[in-house]
């Protein structure tokens, strides 16, 4: 976020012009979200899982006429939906209608013959084309359009910002810029399904499945990708269907704990990937951390993939993430917004250590939307009320029921702006007494802390755990300082400027710039208290002047 010099001449109809541009070229994607998903996120997993076994990822050659190719695939079978795009060389999504197709396509496929080197003889669903007359191009090569899979560079966000019409356009325009287009996400499935075909070598009828941020609908273009491989299926059909007085059960090895039999599993499974995996680079078995797994580069794709075993609750999570994602459309465009914004700040990291997260920062959100009045977001307790005993879910012995039908839930009868929410929420956690609360989004109100971590955010189904336990003093200082700065400065926008005179970043854009920037901003503008008494000065000064004024926008 740092060429500002050159945004703060951008004048806004051009910016508008390179928006309208994008959306008529189709480069806006729409992805599935922004509609309200009927189906629940169980629906959506089986859907999405049988259409990517069903999907095949073909490695071309840069330029490649789309017609023949397609027409050369059409002979294993009928094509549902392909699509192009870049990582490490040009490659095809296509998936067939048929399942059949991808077996045809694969006995039609040879093993490479190496040079010096030797190819380990694995047949997966990732192939590469070869032209069979390299040297004779014909007229309909050309180079083919390919889907965007990477979220727009900083500066292009902040024009866009720029030029939206309102605070709460800034924040929908950056939903729809950074979100998981249909693409991508199609890309997340089909990658863990490629990587159950590895698992499955040695667990026939496991299932890999993706979690976090992947299917959580708060995942933004280039995030990790999260796989849980369920071992728990196998066998359950097989279960219960012989009669009579005898009991078959398998002989299998036993280890001293649930956990070493994660370690092991995933330590081999780690081995298959780095050995026998197209594409798979970068293992490292993480066997020793609190959930074990394995991290490494899907080339291919292009994703990092970090893989886990027996985390079942983890998915759950997912789940309930994406209900609250679903219930009201301000949910995500708000935790984008300050996803974003805590990323820009150096307060969220690729790297782990004493930062805050994103699923922390997620829960956050949560939690402030649940204590609106009227609420926006209902607590996990009354989603439990709700439901019924099909939803009914312990898993080692922590309730994890909750309504797993959105219809279900009644809609909020909040209306208040996104404006106003991204405001308040600055404010809440601006003044938040961490040093002895809690943030428990089961119950949706502070809790007494149970422990002295500086920040505890309860996670909603092993409730005694913390999931910002690494979150360190300095770390959480740094966002509740930044929290008050950005809360200052969205009020002190509306005083200051009026709407038609926008010439630098506003709303949104300038809470992305580089704090150093608005240091010297607000150091300009109030000289003489130090910063950290300014700024209480002045939000009591904003609280005073009742709600009224917070909601006043920039009258758009
Ligand atoms: N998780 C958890 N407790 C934690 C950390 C993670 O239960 N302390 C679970 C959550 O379900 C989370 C998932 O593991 O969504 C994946 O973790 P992570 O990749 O860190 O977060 P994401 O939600 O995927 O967000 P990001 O986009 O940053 O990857
Ligand atoms: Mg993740």
């Amino acid at each position: 976020l740092r060429p500002i010099h050159r945004l703060l001449s951008c004048p806004r109809t051009v910016a508008a012009e390179i928006k309208r541009e994008e959306q008529s070229s189709g480069s806006v994607e729409t992805g599935s979200e922004g509609r309200t998903p009927k189906k629940t996120f169980s629906e959506v997993q089986k859907e999405r899982r049988e259409q990517a076994q069903r999907t095949v990822l073909i490695h071309c050659p840069n330029k490649i006429s789309v017609k023949k190719f397609l027409k050369y695939l059409s002979q294993h079978g009928p094509i549902n939906n392909h699509f192009f795009y870049e990582s490490f060389g040009l490659y095809a999504v296509v998936e067939f209608c048929q399942k059949e197709s991808v077996t045809s396509l694969q006995n039609g496929t040879r093993t490479p013959s190496m040079g010096t080197e030797a190819a380990i003889p694995f047949r997966s669903r990732v192939f590469n084309l070869k032209t069979k007359n390299p040297s004779n191009p014909t007229s309909e090569q050309s180079r083919v359009q390919c889907s965007i899979h990477a979220p727009p560079s900083s500066k292009k966000l902040l024009e866009l910002l720029c030029c939206a019409e309102s605070i709460d356009d800034q924040l929908n325009t950056l939903l729809k810029e950074l979100q998981l287009t249909e693409e991508n996400t199609k890309l997340r499935y089909l990658t863990c399904s490629l990587i159950e075909d590895i698992a499955a070598a040695y667990f026939l009828d496991c299932t890999v499945r993706p979690f976090g941020s992947s299917v959580n609908s708060f995942g933004k273009l280039g995030c990790d990708l999260d796989m849980f491989l369920d071992l728990d299926e196998i066998g359950k059909f097989s279960a219960n269907k012989t009669s009579g007085n005898f009991l078959m059960e398998f002989q299998v090895k036993n280890v001293p704990s649930e956990r070493m039999a994660t370690q092991k599993i995933l330590s081999v499974i780690g081995e298959c990937l780095d050995h026998f995996g197209p594409g798979c680079v970068g293992v490292q078995k993480i066997l020793n951390a609190r959930c074990p797994l394995v991290r490494f580069s899907h080339q291919a794709s292009g994703f990092q993939c970090d893989l886990t075993t027996n985390n079942r609750i983890a998915l759950k999570s997912s789940e309930l993430l994406y209900i609250y994602g679903a219930l009201d459309s301000r949910v995500r465009a708000l935790v984008f917004s300050i996803r974003c914004w805590a990323r820009a700040h150096s307060l969220t990291s690729s790297i782990p250590g004493s930062w805050i997260t994103n699923f922390s920062l997620t829960m956050m959100v949560i939690f402030f939307l649940q204590r609106r009045s009227p609420p926006i977001l209902p607590t996990l307790d009354s989603l439990k009320t709700l439901a019924d005993a099909e939803d009914k879910c312990v898993i080692e012995g922590h309730n994890c029921t909750f309504v797993r039908d959105l219809n279900k839930i009644k809609p909020s009868g909040n209306t208040e702006t996104l404006e106003l929410l991204l405001k308040e929420f600055f404010e809440y956690f601006g003044n938040f007494a961490f040093n002895k609360n809690s943030i428990n989004i089961r119950q949706g109100r502070e809790q007494n802390k149970p422990e002295s971590s500086p920040l505890h955010i309860q996670n909603p189904f092993e409730t005694s755990l913390n999931i910002s336990k690494n979150v360190s003093q300095s770390q959480l200082q740094k966002f509740v300082e930044l929290a008050r700065e950005s809360a200052w400065i969205l009020n002190q926008e509306d005083k200051d400027r009026p709407s038609s005179s926008r010439s630098q970043p506003w709303g949104l854009a300038a809470l992305l710039l580089p704090s150093v920037v608005n240091s010297a901003s607000l150091a300009k503008r109030v000289r003489k208290k130090p910063a950290s008494e300014r700024i209480k000065s002045l939000l009591e000064s904003i609280k005073s002047s009742g709600p009224e004024n917070a909601t006043c926008t920039n009258g758009k």
